[in-house]
């Protein structure tokens, strides 16, 4: 079977693993991002990646790496990240160049919404939108059966959408009020501390004391039954609903399905997530509506997606055996 390599470099750890044309991870190995990592260190750790990876599978075929923010398509250059240093990075060529496979970058979200649609819950489907929401939130558009990336591919920012322009909060973009800045683990993060300065006595805060509060203390206390964490996952998951609504009335998918760290919160953030979804909907009443689902794949996802565009890529090109 042909085999390929699948990157995925995110603001705390750059994953990598040798992956099969039918999706399977073969190999994997994971690092943590050096902090403030620039353009060379990144380049660095990836080659680095592909080389122990390649050492293990010397047939490995191409190479895809998925990266935050915009990403031009299908030069694979990567102009500015909202939550990541390096700014300009030509990172398709220069790993094209460190490895001499055939190499492809994209968005990260997009990668894990292909993967999601090739082997996940979105197979078989020719129109589905994949939320992941975690630090950022990300998404990939899957429409007509292919990923749509816009003109130049820095489309399908759905966690830029902008949802509460006028009492909403900054989004590491600059903008005020995307979906991102509302709805995100670092929006519960900032909730979080808010909770905790007003109530330093309640759970939030508790849980907090003498470590950093982060949406993982928010969660612990949500699933001790913490009113006020319950309501914050409720904020969250109601703007959630809110950009989902928006997305469907203009894409009309077959199905959302939200992956990311957060998904592992479960009802807390899709409850009321599906309750604003149903409640914001364009013609709710008059038709079902695209289900909401949880991503199969996990934090998985972008290896197997940007594995599976690399393949794509180097066949079309006819670099085939
Ligand atoms: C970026 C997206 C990215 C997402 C998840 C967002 O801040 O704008 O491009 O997909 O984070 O990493
Ligand atoms: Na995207
Ligand atoms: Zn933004």
């Amino acid at each position: 079977a042909r085999l390929g390599i699948g990157l995925d470099v995110g603001g705390t750890k750059i994953a990598g693993g040798v992956v099969t044309e039918n999706g399977e991870i073969v190999h994997r190995l994971r690092v943590s991002t050096p902090p403030g990592a620039d353009a060379d260190t990144t380049v660095e750790v990836l080659r680095d990646l592909v080389d122990r990876l390649r050492d293990r599978h010397p047939e490995v075929a191409a190479v895809g790496a998925g990266a935050p923010g915009m990403v031009r398509w299908p030069e694979g250059h990567i102009e500015y990240a909202p939550n990541n240093a390096y700014r300009g990075l030509a990172l398709r060529r220069r790993l094209a160049e460190a490895t001499g496979l055939p190499t492809v970058v994209d968005n990260d979200a997009n990668a894990a919404a292909w993967a999601e649609t090739c082997f996940g819950k979105g197979k078989g489907r020719d129109n589905v939108i994949v939320l992941t929401v975690g630090t950022g939130i990300g998404g990939g558009l899957v429409l007509g059966g292919a990923l749509y990336r816009g003109q130049t591919g820095l489309g399908g920012e759905v966690g830029h959408i902008i949802v509460n322009p006028v009492d909403g909060h900054e989004c590491g973009c600059g903008a005020v009020g995307c979906l991102e800045a509302e709805a995100s683990g670092t929006a519960l993060r900032r909730m979080g501390r808010q909770a905790a300065e007003r109530e330093p006595d309640g759970p939030i805060a508790t849980l907090a004391a003498g470590t950093e509060l982060t949406g993982e203390i928010v969660h612990q206390a949500a699933r001790q039954g913490d009113p006020t964490a319950v309501d914050l996952f409720d904020r969250l998951g109601t703007w959630l609903g809110v950009g989902i609504a928006s997305l469907v009335n203009v894409f009309e998918p077959e199905l959302v399905i939200i992956g990311g760290g957060l998904v592992q919160t479960g009802d807390l953030l899709l409850g009321p997530a599906r309750t604003a979804y149903g409640r914001y909907a364009f013609a709710r009443d008059l038709r079902p509506l695209p289900p909401i689902t949880t991503a199969a794949l996990g934090n998985e996802a972008g290896i197997v997606g940007t594995a599976a565009l690399a393949l794509a890529a180097a066949h079309d090109a006819g670099h085939d055996a």
